[in-house]
């Protein structure tokens, strides 16, 4: 659906130039929600923004649902632009127009007939949960409200892309949930392509399928949400990482630990089988969870554990085979 290729934005500032992005190639399917990560200033605003062509690149093409934007007019590319909905940080609606009127807004601008806009307008207002607030004024709402009238704008003329830059980061935790909840439903429900950046592995984990990590202009590792959370490569990614686990490193306890540690891994349905207490249970082994998570990232349940075991040094490497059998992931700590 969203094709970028060689993708560079260098900007210049009296003598200076600044290369933003660095030759990104980028291929995004129809109905994924895709996200990429980076810390300020790595760039990641820059790329989005190639991706509408707010921002033209300096090097490479865009597609965008098989149609080279790079190479249209300015009116061809108005036209294309229809199909692409963006969402901001801090919403950028019209103050003095009504939630009504900001989501009426594109609609006017395509020249819909009156019934036709008011019709949309209450089936977008449906969508977001807004029905109640139709009439009030972007200072009248929450910042969580703010962001659903700027997600009914932007999916006014139907897009098949939705692009959100930083659409949670203005929002405590909880109704950042709800705005991602939002994003996912959308995405199932009308089949919606969507391409966020943040920075904050949270927003990762919640509602996207892939991931790419981007850091000072270039895409430093990029993959499947799972592989890259589990096993991240690039310092990077690991320091995005660290930000969802415990806060302390599990070497502190090698020092305080009398057993065998380990760092046990595993995806899918298999975080609800009683694994640890099965491959204990004909043994002496005994065991204790020193640290961890066990989670979802979108629909798929993880965990991530610190374990001491302690007993026989022969039962234990048992224990240990038994659950790389069961297709654990097992690491020695010490
Ligand atoms: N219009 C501009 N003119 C000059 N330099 C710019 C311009 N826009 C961005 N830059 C520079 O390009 C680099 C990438 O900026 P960008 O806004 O894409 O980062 P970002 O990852 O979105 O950061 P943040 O998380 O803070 O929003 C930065 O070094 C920034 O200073
Ligand atoms: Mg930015």
């Amino acid at each position: 659906m969203i094709e970028l290729a060689d993708i560079s934005k260098s900007y210049r500032t009296g003598s200076v130039s600044v290369e933003a992005i660095k030759h990104i190639h980028l291929t995004i399917a129809k109905g994924e929600i895709f996200g990429i990560i980076g810390h300020s200033g790595a760039g990641k605003s820059t790329l989005l923004r190639t991706v509408n062509l707010l921002e033209r690149p300096t090097t490479g093409t865009v597609k965008v649902g098989g149609v080279e934007l790079t190479k249209l007019s300015s009116s061809q590319l108005q036209k294309e632009r229809r199909r692409i909905g963006m969402i901001f940080q801090h919403f950028n609606l019209l103050a003095m127009a009504t939630v009504r009127d900001n989501i009426a807004f594109p609609l006017r601008l395509a020249k819909l007939s009156k019934a036709a806009i008011r019709a949309r307008v209450d089936e977008l207002l449906q969508l977001v949960g807004l029905e109640q607030h139709a009439d009030k004024y972007p200072a009248q709402l929450s910042g969580g409200q703010k962001q659903r009238v700027g997600i009914a704008r932007a999916l006014a003329s139907n897009p098949d892309v939705l692009l959100c830059d930083e659409a949670t980061s203005a929002l405590d935790p909880q109704t950042t949930n709800a705005i991602l909840a939002l994003l996912l439903d959308i995405n199932k429900k009308l089949g919606i392509t969507i391409l966020l950046i943040t920075h904050e592995m949270h927003v990762i984990r919640s509602i996207c399928d892939r991931v790419a990590v981007i850091d000072s202009g270039d895409v430093v590792e990029m993959g499947d949400v799972v592989d890259v959370f589990l096993k991240p490569q690039h310092p990077t990614t690991k320091e995005f990482v660290s930000q969802m686990a415990d806060s302390f490193d599990p070497r502190e306890l090698i020092a305080a630990s009398k057993g065998r540690l380990v760092k046990i891994n595993y995806v899918g349905d298999i975080t609800y089988e009683p694994l640890l207490f099965n491959a204990v249970k004909a043994t002496s082994v005994q065991f204790t969870i020193l640290q961890g998570t066990v989670s979802r990232m979108k629909n798929t349940p993880y965990g991530q554990l610190v374990i001491e075991f302690i007993g026989d040094g022969q039962e234990v490497v048992q224990v240990i085979g038994a659950l790389r059998d069961k297709g654990l992931e097992v690491g020695e700590l010490a």
